[in-house]
């Protein structure tokens, strides 16, 4: 019998015993071990025009299950992207139709607010949940979101939690969304002023990148979304960081083939410990890729979500990694290459915020240590640096050399 299949005959003696032992009947008192697992798979694909009636990718996605099937799809389109590109709409109309036969709009494409706006006011989620129910999106329906990360956790949301879950596709348009989070298995929205509060692990049924949106998007945003491909190359591969040093003047001026690779490198090394790194749903207590996310969060709470996410990682990845060469854990001379690629691609190493006190005393950054336990349960687990490449966790921070990092931290930004 195969293991953790209960096996009635085999356990009644047992249940017997332990009935007897509580004083129950044993007819009454029996535990059962339910056990099953379910492999997910979902295509991720990098492309361009992707709304080209040539390019077979969306089709080709829709259709892969089941190919003779006329596909109903709802699509939701961050506004911050129409704004953007105001012909889309009629483009993914004219796609629509030139694959007519397997694809069919519900509605027009719908606008929703981008950014964290769609996150932290919660009658957005009611509001495309009432659309997914007029549109009558059944579970072989999709429902498709085009936007930021923001856009896309929202909906991802929605998605994963009307009829217990309809078919979601990710077309993320930052590069922050194409590289980290949209091939991610997470969504989710703000509440009680706490990040990602409600939410679900929800793999998308794929991942449709395409590049042309990054074109679309505001320099300060292309910078933004880079803090994470220089996150991934620090604790998981040195010779993508030695890349991101030797492309960053191409970087800077995002150049289209440096930005490709720099987006799909840092997807791969995210799905690669998704995939592989033991824990997709997050229920142990590491979260093995957030290197600099504790004070980032923080950040981004504390400035009313002023500092972009990236922008909040750049600062939380200088301080973590200010503190490991404080913790005696990193050689001083990788933090300089750290900062300095850092600090080309634009980023600011500091923010006032990290002084800040809140109103009883206590100081509001250090707070964030604790709101990054609770949120993941069990014991704190923090990824600080051992090497460029190696990331390594620790299970306590001392607050005293948190203070003298972040005391560093502005030393260096006044010079
Ligand atoms: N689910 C996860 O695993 C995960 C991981 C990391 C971050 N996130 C979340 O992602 C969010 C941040 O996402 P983001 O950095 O992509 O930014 P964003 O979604 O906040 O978008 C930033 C701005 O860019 C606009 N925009 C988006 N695409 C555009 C385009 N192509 N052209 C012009 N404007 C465009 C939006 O309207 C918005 O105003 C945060 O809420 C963060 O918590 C989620
Ligand atoms: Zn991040």
């Amino acid at each position: 019998m195969a293991r953790g299949t209960p096996d009635p005959v085999a356990n009644q003696g047992r249940r017997e015993t332990l009935a007897a032992a509580a004083g129950v009947d044993a007819v009454e008192a029996s535990v059962h071990l339910q056990r099953f697992s379910v492999a997910f798979e979902f295509p991720v694909a990098f492309t361009s025009g992707l709304f080209d009636p040539g390019n077979p990718v969306l089709i080709d996605t829709l259709s892969r299950l089941e190919p003779d099937r006329r596909h109903r799809c709802l699509i939701f389109i961050d506004d911050g992207v129409l704004a953007a590109r105001p012909f889309l709409p009629a483009e993914i109309g004219a796609y629509a139709r030139h694959h007519g036969a397997r694809m069919a709009l519900v509605a027009e494409p719908i606008s929703v607010p981008g950014g964290e706006k769609i996150k932290v006011e919660l009658h957005f989620v009611e509001q495309m949940q009432r659309q997914l129910f007029e549109h009558r999106i059944d579970r072989h329906s999709y429902v498709i979101a085009i936007g930021g990360g923001a856009v896309l956790d929202a909906v991802g949301l929605v998605a994963a939690t009307t009829h217990r879950g309809v078919r979601h596709i990710r077309v993320p348009t930052t590069v922050l969304s194409q590289n980290d989070s949209g091939v991610g298995v997470k969504n989710g929205v703000n509440l009680y002023e706490q990040k990602n509060f409600v939410g679900a692990f929800a793999p998308p049924f794929a991942v449709l990148n395409d590049l042309d949106f990054i074109e679309a998007l505001p320099p300060r945003e292309r910078i933004a979304g880079m803090a994470e491909a220089v996150k991934v190359a620090l604790i998981r591969d040195d010779e993508f960081f030695r890349w991101l040093e030797r492309h960053s003047d191409d970087l800077v001026v995002f150049e289209r083939a440096a930005m490709a690779y720099m987006i799909r490198r840092c997807a791969e090394l995210h799905m690669r410990q998704i995939a592989h790194g033991g824990d997709p749903f997050e229920t142990g207590s590491a979260r093995p890729l957030d290197f600099g996310h504790w004070a980032a969060h923080r950040l981004e709470t504390l400035t009313h979500y002023h500092l972009r996410h990236g922008e909040a990682v750049a600062i939380g990845i200088a301080l973590d990694t200010r503190y490991s060469v404080l913790a005696g854990l990193l050689d001083p001379a990788a933090e300089e290459r750290v900062r300095f690629l850092l600090e080309h691609l634009g980023f600011r190493l500091w923010h006032p915020a990290l002084e800040r006190a809140m109103p009883d005393g206590r100081h509001a950054v250090l707070e964030g240590l604790r709101e990054f336990r609770e949120h993941l349960g069990g014991e704190l687990t923090i990824t600080l640096l051992a090497e460029i490449g190696i990331g390594l966790e620790v299970y306590e921070m001392d607050a005293t050399l948190v203070l003298q990092a972040i005391a560093d931290l502005k030393a260096r930004a006044a010079r």
